[in-house]
């Protein structure tokens, strides 16, 4: 069993993918050729936004975003501390202060209820990731954003393809990010990502900052990054979007079997309100993490942990002194979380395989092992 199917995934739509590839070996215009224009358009038309900036990476994607923003050494951005390490990286690198708030303890998201007591004189920005698939409530942090003046970025590197009621993640905050990592909802074969915005100045920042800084070819206003898109990823990923609706939709089917299946036996992935989720990755929570995955290996059902340490607590960021136990629902999250095969050709036979080999362990264990 597969936990994400990228080779299947390539032998389903070779044919658009070889032809794709071989049309950008034809025009050898490796950089910033055709397909990044047509992909960016495709991209901002799919999510609802005027400008879309396709990138290196969602790591890239997310400090284009800060520096754009002009955020910079003596200013403060609230973000989270359970997330991939990129989310915080970015804050550092571009010499500001990550300011942790702890996470909601059923979506895994930002509590948006901690917000307003971490600003300070010094917030410029909020940071929030939309973690596994789903997003935050950006109604409430855009208010919070608003009565502040701060911006807001949203990370969806996992969350490509989800809505909040009705909007597509991306286009709800100042600026939006996503990853195009292989793995994601919508990956390339490498490295890729994207940025989206309404702010027409804002694109044009991020775009220049993009090459280096330039506005044009040897006028460069801003300090910038080798941040571009390689043509080669742009044209794959045209080659794969027609599908990426349909994967969405497996994805979603096949979250609510799980969903359905496992609700009394461990925490399942909560949707909010007004939300959909496209589970990059499913993540179930159990106190007995450890001794599921190794029994699940035992069945060859491979699984992974997103994410076993805080990053409050990786020791790149000891310096902003935030203790064990400063951040505890986030903290508990680490110890408890586990994300289980999910990509859109997982079939019925497999699901079923997982299904029962998980009710296999809780069951002796009873439900009071569900701690919330
Ligand atoms: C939440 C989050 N933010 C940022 C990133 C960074 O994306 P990339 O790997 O494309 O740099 C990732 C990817 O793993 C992620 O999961």
């Amino acid at each position: 069993m597969e936990f994400v199917a990228l080779k299947q995934q390539y032998a389903l739509y070779k044919t658009e993918i070889d032809s794709a590839i071989q049309e950008v070996l034809d025009q050898g215009c490796f950089i910033m050729g055709p397909h990044i224009k047509k992909l960016e358009r495709v991209l901002a038309e799919y999510v609802g936004t005027a400008h879309c900036i396709a990138v290196s990476s969602g790591t890239d994607s997310l400090q284009i975003a800060l520096m754009a923003l002009g955020i910079g050494p003596g200013d403060e951005v609230i973000t989270v501390s359970f997330t991939w390490i990129s989310s915080t990286e970015v804050i550092g690198l571009v010499g500001a202060t990550p300011v942790f708030v702890d996470i909601d303890h059923t979506t895994y998201n930002i509590d948006i209820s901690q917000i307003e007591q971490a600003i300070t004189s010094k917030t410029k920005a909020i940071l929030a990731v939309n973690l596994f698939g789903q997003m935050p409530d950006y109604r409430a942090i855009n208010s919070i954003a608003e009565k502040y003046g701060l911006a807001v970025i949203e990370d969806g590197a996992q969350s490509f393809g989800a809505t909040q009621h009705g909007q597509k993640s991306g286009s709800v905050s100042t600026v939006g990010s996503t990853s195009f990592f292989p793995a994601k909802s919508l990956g390339c074969y490498g490295d890729g990502g994207a940025l989206f915005t309404n702010d027409e100045v804002l694109a044009a920042k991020m775009r220049a900052i993009r090459t280096h800084g330039g506005e044009q070819r040897h006028h460069h206003p801003y300090l910038g990054m080798n941040g571009r898109m390689d043509t080669l990823q742009a044209a794959i990923l045209l080659a794969k979007f027609p599908h990426f609706p349909e994967e969405i939709a497996a994805r979603q089917r096949l979250g609510a079997f799980y969903t359905d299946q496992l609700k009394d036996y461990c925490i399942t992935p909560a949707i909010e309100s007004g939300n959909t989720h496209v589970y990059a990755p499913y993540t179930i929570r159990i106190p007995q993490r450890d001794q599921l995955a190794q029994a699940l290996k035992a069945e060859g059902i491979p699984t992974a942990v997103y994410y076993p340490k805080c990053v409050h607590e990786q020791p790149v960021f000891h310096y902003l002194n935030y203790a064990r136990g400063s951040l505890p629902v986030a903290e508990q999250a680490a110890d408890e979380v586990l994300s289980l095969p999910m990509h859109p050709w997982l079939t019925n036979a497999e699901q079923e395989q997982v299904v029962t080999a998980i009710k296999k362990f809780m069951t002796p264990l009873g439900t009071s092992n569900i701690r919330t």
